[in-house]
């Protein structure tokens, strides 16, 4: 059971791009799997962090990237926004970072944790973050001054932390077997014992707590942790969960793929989300009522409404809104389609996450004018080819461009990196 999360001590090697299949409502911009995924207050932003060890900032209108978020040297295993719009971030390198919306640097990074970092919440009244690690412990960040507190107990990894609703304890839970509930501001835990490794916890605005466990139950407790009833969500571990704004929905995501929409105040297994496909590590609710969004093993971020089960999204690919409706059938266009969530083929375009590649080939890398690119790449000595460009995914970015942005991915196949560089060179001459 413990193999659950150690998935992470893996080194990911970014998945090969092969053609996508038709599907819907799909964000790709991630080179591995998506570990978490945060909505904006508004519901008009996500973040979201990935094996890859970059973080996407997204438009959910326009379904592109609009910022890639890079400086974690390890998997970014949670996400969150603060009250203000800016982001965190925390990694599997221990680090938590705090982002202002286009820098291109963090404006503060927490340090302090001896472990990967994996879940991160934000109190009520967005004065104070909590993390939980690996290092056996919750810490309390003082978003005014940076300072933390320790709270030191559980005897194993932490997998979960959640405030609240009044702000005056937090909850953890972790791999011993135990829910923790910190009384603040000392911080003194009690300390509930339950039957199964816990990967997860919520707490919903009435105060009831829920946890996902390793035997794939959700466990709801009373604010001060009576267990007061528990839902069988997955065959398999949960290993994320999710609250619906207004806390009555709870989406529970399991390691073997499904994603269970539980109705909490009912205890009920309301419907489980056809096809959600490979393994997935996210889930969040958009503040709509109705729409669930999933990230998982193949990198990409999925959305559902929840009152049906359906996947929904616009009408990508294919549709009037698809950026490549002109070249169906294409097959360098299906494979650009792993980059068009962050790159135009034209500068009359809104700007996305990355530079424009109209006029790419002949370009001298990092020399666009207008975008701000990585100070690593603007001394290095490539120009963009078609066999730069079939080089620069053939090794990944990372290896051919030391320090960029963008986030790690590969196309494996010769035949794929053909199409695309010549795709390329039709779609974005000038
Ligand atoms: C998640 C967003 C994202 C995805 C997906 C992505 N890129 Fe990028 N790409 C970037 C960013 C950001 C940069 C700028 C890097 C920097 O400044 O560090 C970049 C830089 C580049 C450059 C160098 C441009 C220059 O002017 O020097 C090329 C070429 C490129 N990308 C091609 C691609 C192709 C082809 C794909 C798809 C196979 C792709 N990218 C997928 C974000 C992305």
């Amino acid at each position: 059971m413990r193999l659950v999360l150690h998935i992470h001590a893996i080194v990911f090697v970014a998945s090969l791009i092969s053609t996508p299949q038709p599907a819907q409502a799909q964000l790709m911009g991630h080179g591995g799997p998506v570990r978490a995924i945060a909505v904006s207050a508004d519901g008009k932003t996500i973040l979201s962090g990935s094996f890859d060890t970059a973080a996407i900032r997204w438009s959910l209108a326009t379904e592109s990237a609009e910022q890639v978020l890079r400086f974690h040297s390890d998997a970014v295993n949670a996400v969150a926004f603060l009250k203000d719009g800016r982001m965190v971030t925390a990694g599997a390198d221990g680090r938590i970072a705090i982002w202002t919306t286009g820098r291109q640097q963090p404006d503060q990074v927490l340090e302090g944790h001896r472990a990967p970092v994996v879940a991160l919440a934000l109190s009520p009244d967005g004065a104070m973050l909590a993390s939980a690690s690996w290092d056996h412990t919750v810490r309390l960040w003082s978003l005014a001054d940076g300072t933390q507190r320790v709270l030191e107990g559980h005897s194993q990894n932490v997998n979960g932390v959640a405030f609240a609703p009044d702000g005056k304890s937090v909850v953890s839970v972790g791999y011993d077997l135990t829910l923790r509930i910190w009384r603040l501001p000392e911080g003194v835990p009690e300390v509930v014992a339950l039957p199964s490794p816990q990967n997860a916890v919520t707490v919903v605005p009435d105060g009831e707590i829920v946890t996902g466990a390793a035997d794939g139950k959700l466990r709801i407790l009373s604010p001060d942790g009576m267990e007061s009833g528990e839902v069988q969500a997955a065959p398999t571990p949960i290993v994320a969960l999710a609250k619906s704004s207004d806390g009555t929905l709870i989406a529970a995501a399991g390691i073997g793929g499904t994603v269970a929409i539980v109705d909490c105040k009912a205890r009920a297994l309301m419907r489980v989300l056809a096809g959600s496909g490979p393994p997935v590590w996210a889930v969040a609710f958009v503040p709509d009522g109705q729409t669930l969004l999933t990230g998982g093993a193949d990198g990409k971020i999925r959305r559902w409404n929840v009152l049906t089960g359906d996947p929904v999204g616009s009408d990508l690919p294919g549709g009037p809104a698809d950026p490549l409706a002109a070249y169906a059938g294409d097959h360098g266009a299906e494979v650009f389609r792993a980059c068009v969530a962050c790159h135009t083929l034209s500068d009359k375009e809104l700007p996305r996450a990355g530079p424009t590649l109209a006029g790419v080939y002949g370009r001298k890398i990092a020399s666009l004018p207008g975008y701000r690119f990585s100070d690593a790449l603007k001394t290095m000595n490539i120009i963009w080819t078609p066999e730069t460009v079939a080089k620069l995914f053939e090794i990944g970015p990372n290896a051919y461009t030391p320090g960029t942005k963008m986030p790690e991915q590969r196309i494996g196949s010769a035949e794929d990196r053909r199409a695309l560089t010549d795709f390329l060179a039709r779609a974005t001459a000038r």
